[in-house]
């Protein structure tokens, strides 16, 4: 097997533009080297493969599945519940929703228009008790907003972490006393007050008798998600139960916008039409001379410096600012409102921001889920949710735990 790429072949393998990985080579991120006989500029195929192997595509036949059946009805409580990505992906895992908490009115009342049979509790967590589901539920899930704790300098208990919304999650679980919860997060995380924030939440639920399996971050990409995104998965096993939990295994095929939009794979019909926010004038100007794929840096000089005012000279790529996104490549993350400033993700024929069925598809709710609220609102819910298809695969990992559980002791 030929050890080397042609600059062409990588920019292809990568799709990316020859232009990006003529940068990357003057950056020093991936450096190109002379093929010794024909004295051609080529990239090694071990460094492309490593250090990009996210963002390979491959089109190897789809080995892996992490599908699996429940065998008993397994019930979730869902706390944060939003307009309920992680909800409807669990479903589709074939687990049951018994209960749904969430403050936000806009995102209950698309809890409840989709989900009339649903149990919406709308209000601020801290005002419910739930030791009525104490044993009747098999997990409890919830995507908890992250705080900073504040420490006394000791090992932090439940107690310590009052005042915050994991305290609250924390404090349903203990009322509630499932075999397994799943906390989900971004990966910042993982270095918010120096990694003591996690450490505080690994050692507030051992404190409540669940032993925290290591953290994984994990890419939506892998999980049949045509986006970027990143989720980190915070899981507690019950202490008295003496079993592996395994995340799901990554997919190799990784699924693009055109995935995203179009008749394919993903979808069995184009992306319906629907409201969107649009860009002013000014940015639309700028945005006209970005190619798909492109970036701020495609743009002329002149019209980088006054587009990127003062973080033109910070340093850095921002390769996610004045963004076009290209059909062959996975979107980046989508945000909560996609007028907000450097965070651009333009249409790649339109020089428009994606519409809100758009928005759905790129994080893979089903297009008749109807999302309620102004626009505005609706973008919310939608950039804030876990990727339907990312909660369907972490919903098998739970579902083959639980009968792993149920086999072995007498079900409840
Ligand atoms: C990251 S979102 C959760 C997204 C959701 N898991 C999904 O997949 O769609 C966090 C949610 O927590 C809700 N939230 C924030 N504070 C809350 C509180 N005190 N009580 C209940 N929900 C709260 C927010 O309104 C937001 O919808």
């Amino acid at each position: 097997m030929c050890e080397y790429l042609t600059i062409s072949e990588t920019a292809k393998l990568l799709s990316k533009s020859t232009k990006t990985l003529r940068r990357w080579d003057d950056e020093g991120k991936l450096s190109a080297v002379r093929e010794p006989m024909s004295n051609y500029r080529v990239y090694r195929k071990t460094e492309v493969m490593e250090l990009f192997s996210d963002f390979v595509q491959t089109d190897a036949k789809e080995p892996v599945s992490n599908f699996v059946e429940p065998n008993h009805e397994y019930k979730v409580l869902e706390l944060f519940a939003g307009a309920g990505g992680l909800a409807v992906g669990m479903e589709k895992a074939g687990l049951k929703c018994v209960a749904l908490n969430e403050i936000d009115k806009f995102a209950c009342a698309t809890l409840r228009k989709n989900r009339p049979n649903w149990n919406v509790l709308e209000g601020d967590i801290k005002d419910f008790n739930f030791s009525e589901y104490y044993d009747k539920v098999d997990v409890v899930t919830g995507g908890f907003p992250c705080q900073a704790f504040s420490y006394a300098g000791k090992k932090l208990g439940l107690a310590d972490a009052r005042g915050t919304l994991f305290y609250e999650f924390a404090r349903v679980v203990k009322e509630v006393n499932p075999p397994i919860c799943i906390g989900e997060n971004v990966r910042g995380l993982l270095s918010h007050d120096n990694g003591k924030t996690l450490q505080g939440m690994i050692s507030i639920l051992d404190e409540i008798g669940y032993k925290v399996v290591p953290v994984e971050v994990l890419k939506a990409i892998h999980y049949k998600v045509p986006q970027k995104r990143e989720r980190l998965i915070l899981v507690g096993i019950r202490k008295d139960i003496n079993l592996e939990y395994e995340y799901p295994k990554p997919h190799k095929k990784i699924y693009n916008l055109k995935d995203a939009l179009k008749k394919g794979e993903l979808f069995d019909k184009d992306v319906p039409k629907s409201d969107g926010a649009k860009y002013p004038k000014s940015k639309i100007d700028v945005l006209d001379l970005v190619p798909p794929k492109g970036y701020w840096r495609d743009l002329p000089l002149e019209i980088q410096k006054s587009f990127m005012g003062g973080s033109f000279h910070l340093g850095g790529g921002k390769t996610g600012i004045a963004r076009r996104i290209g059909w062959d490549e996975p979107c980046l993350t989508l945000t909560c409102s996609p007028a907000q400033k450097q965070t651009e993700r333009c249409h790649p024929d339109e020089t428009r921001p994606f519409t809100v069925r758009e928005y759905a598809r790129i994080q893979t709710f089903p297009d008749d889920w109807k999302f309620e609220g102004s626009v505005a609102q609706q973008y919310k819910q939608i950039g804030n949710a876990v990727p339907v298809n990312l909660g369907k695969e972490v919903g098998y990992s739970i579902v083959k735990f639980l009968n792993n559980y149920y086999s072995l002791s007498n079900p409840k």
